[in-house]
């Protein structure tokens, strides 16, 4: 006899149940959009070419990731076999946290930090062991280091990370890989195009390591969703296992191409972006409002209780910025994403007009 039916309404698992929806604030967005760290400006005008020659018909087949795997391995110098095209870095995240996070299991998290990590982490049954940085908001490598157990699975980092713009270096990251053997040590190179320091080439060689970029952000394709995981075919293997073969559609895949040969479109928007970050701090230290020193396109700034009040107060101006004042350790602080020189002219002008308004900063060194 079939067992009785005791519950109405199925229900998840209860980490999920947990958890909260995440909705990052994608609401009106007309204007300077110096929130979410993306490109400001546009793609590679061979982009737009590669989208307007794309036939419907083309659009009846599943899309083959296999080929284009193939070119941007060859562009990062690694083999096809150690890399796998992924709908973001956020599927590689979530992919790679499905393939390998058990319970019990823990993630070593150096926060604050990209919010994804610990969103896709709560999904699984491991332990999330968030290691705070300081005041400074520099990597904390000897507390990470001293955090490693035999349960440490996967130590996410970014670098350069986010909200802080801070970075650890190669020689850390290596270490950390030799001193957690067991665990998977993703490196997540979100904006590495913006800091030019990569572990890239240690992919195979350090069996543990497993290297993430986006197309993102630099190259400004946020809204193809294109992202990456490169690392030793014997921890790819599994990857591929739990990995959609169609998570990355057939535009995405037809865009990537001349997308990585407009080496002259990239370097353009990148040296850009750098004059304008150090335009854009002079612009800070002159209205003496403390920032962090930031390796990517953006830079977080203190701006105190009164942060809501100044990213409305920016939003009026017409100019977009970041609460991040709920990211552990960040109360106060706003992330200004940096845009072109002319772009940033209108983001002085906002800033300053906020600072006056809200009177914060007047008589900081
Ligand atoms: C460190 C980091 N990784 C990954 C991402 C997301 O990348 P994608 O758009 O490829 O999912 C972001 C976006 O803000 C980020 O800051």
């Amino acid at each position: 006899m079939a067992e009785a039916v005791t519950t109405l309404n199925p229900t998840p698992r209860a980490r999920v149940q947990a958890m909260k929806e995440y909705h990052p604030p994608l609401g009106s967005r007309d204007a300077l959009r110096l929130d979410f760290n993306e490109n400001t400006l546009a793609c590679s005008p061979k982009v737009r070419e590669a989208l307007a020659s794309i036939s419907a018909g083309s659009l009846t087949r599943y899309p083959e990731r296999g080929p284009v795997e193939a070119i941007v391995a060859a562009h990062l110098g690694v083999a096809a076999e150690q890399l796998a095209l992924t709908n973001g870095v956020d599927e590689a995240i979530h992919v790679l946290f499905e393939t390998f996070l058990e319970a019990d299991d823990e993630l070593l998290l150096p926060v604050p930090t990209y919010t994804m990590y610990e969103i896709y982490a709560s999904a699984t049954d491991a332990r999330v062991v968030a290691i705070q940085a300081s005041d400074d908001l520099q990597f904390p490598f000897e507390r990470l280091l001293a955090a490693i157990t035999a349960r440490t699975k996967i130590i996410a980092i970014a670098n350069p990370n986010s909200p802080s713009g801070a970075v650890v270096s190669r020689a850390q990251l290596l270490e950390i890989a030799s001193r957690a053997p067991h665990a998977v040590v993703l490196v997540d190179e979100a904006y590495y195009h913006f800091y030019g320091e990569t572990v890239m080439d240690q992919v195979g060689a350090v069996p543990n390591l497993v290297v993430a970029r986006t197309f993102s952000k630099a190259y400004g394709l946020a809204g193809l969703r294109l992202g990456l995981l490169a690392g030793p075919i014997e921890l790819m293997r599994w990857i591929r296992c739990v990995l959609s073969p169609y998570s990355v559609n057939s535009l995405a895949l037809a865009c990537l191409p001349p997308a990585l040969e407009d080496t002259a479109y990239l370097d353009w928007y990148v040296g850009e972006v750098l004059a304008a970050r150090t335009e854009f701090e002079a612009a800070l230290d002159a209205a003496g409002v403390r920032r962090w020193p930031s390796q990517a396109n953006f830079i977080l700034v203190e701006i105190g209780a009164q942060h809501a009040e100044f990213v409305r107060l920016m939003r009026e101006a017409g100019v977009l910025v970041r609460d991040r004042s709920s990211d552990p350790g960040c109360n106060g602080r706003v992330r200004i994403t940096i845009g072109t020189r002319e772009q940033m002219k209108q983001a002085i002008a906002a800033l300053n007009g906020a600072v006056a308004a809200l009177k914060i900063g007047i008589g900081k060194p």
